[in-house]
């Protein structure tokens, strides 16, 4: 993770939204690498006895990215790395990002694209929108927020999108009617989500319902690896044992005890991070692993699972 970590530099800090604060990075030494739509970087903030790693969405326009845009809602039950990027980081401070992968990217070969974003869901679209207008792209952009916490950039949205844009401010009472924005998607609809993951579930399960194609259904949720009770991991090439405490991660844990893990989405969907079990049974909690992968137990996601038994004994 340390490795090939590129040095930026915040060029501007704003409030886009009450809970919403956006961040400019632009580069210390070289140019910037170029992304694709729907790529996201992971964001190193070294905290006070921690370091915090997150995704995040780029914004920019992959088109023309002189500078990198990431957008970062306070979250209610921050594990610190929401409340260190909104108190801690200002303009002309150096951070470290990975460069950017992408998991989230448009299938250009779609008819149409039905963009659903849920609250600060809206940053993989930010970067959508520019090569969709330049490609012609027939698509919707659907924006569901709370005014009074989110909703950023909605009225520049508004001003550029015009009839393709949708909002709905559920502070104000309004409401998306999922089912029926489903039902107007002709054949050969994409459809994709980024927000919290009772929208993602909630669109899944209709789309499921209404026999939409799991292949036509793209979401994306960097959900934060949620607590649990603490347990011991084992590293079997070393001996080493790292103890994991009821608000890390394991990957965190084993990175802070210096055992590197490969990772990029770190909230189990890419898949990079997958280790082998050789002791103990793991809590599966990630989206990549099949039912039938989770019921043998001989491999974890170390990014957002944890352990049923005391320890784990990891092929690391
Ligand atoms: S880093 Fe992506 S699944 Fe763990």
């Amino acid at each position: 993770m340390s490795e090939g970590l590129i040095e930026v530099r915040v060029a501007s800090v704003a409030d886009v939204a009450p809970k919403i604060r956006e961040f400019r990075f632009t580069p210390v030494a070289e140019a910037l690498p170029p992304f694709s739509p729907g790529a996201h970087v992971v964001v190193e903030m070294p905290g006070a006895g921690k370091t915090y790693r997150n995704a995040y969405s780029l914004m920019s326009d992959p088109f023309n990215p002189e500078n990198y845009g990431i957008a970062v809602r306070l979250q209610d039950e921050s594990r610190g790395g929401s409340v260190f990027m909104h108190t801690q980081v200002k303009e002309g401070d150096v951070l470290r990002i990975t460069p950017p992968a992408n998991l989230f990217a448009p299938h250009w070969a779609a008819k149409k694209h039905i963009l659903l974003a849920g609250g600060v869901g809206i940053t993989p679209f930010m970067s959508y929108l520019p090569e969709m207008q330049r490609r012609g792209a027939d698509y919707e952009l659907h924006y569901l927020f709370r005014s009074e916490q989110t909703g950023a950039y909605r009225d520049e949205l508004k001003k550029a999108l015009g009839e393709r844009f949708f909002s709905y401010d559920s502070d104000a009472g309004e409401k998306c009617d999922v089912r029926a924005l489903l039902a107007q998607g002709a054949p050969g609809t994409h459809i994709y989500i980024c927000g919290p993951e009772s929208l993602i579930h909630a669109v899944k399960a209709e789309a499921e319902a209404m026999g939409v194609p799991a292949g036509f259904i793209h979401y994306e949720e960097f959900a934060a690896p949620k607590p649990g009770k603490p347990f011991t991991v084992k590293v079997a090439s070393s001996g080493q044992e790292v103890a994991v405490s009821a608000d890390d991660s394991m990957l965190e844990a084993l990175e802070a005890a210096g055992v590197e893990v490969t990772n990029m989405c770190r909230g189990g969907v890419c898949g990079q991070c997958v280790t082998r079990v050789l002791e103990g049974t793991p809590e599966h909690r990630d989206d990549f692993l099949s039912a039938a992968e989770k019921s043998r137990n001989d491999c974890v996601m170390p990014c957002v699972s944890r352990a049923v038994t005391d320890s784990l004994t990891l092929d690391l």
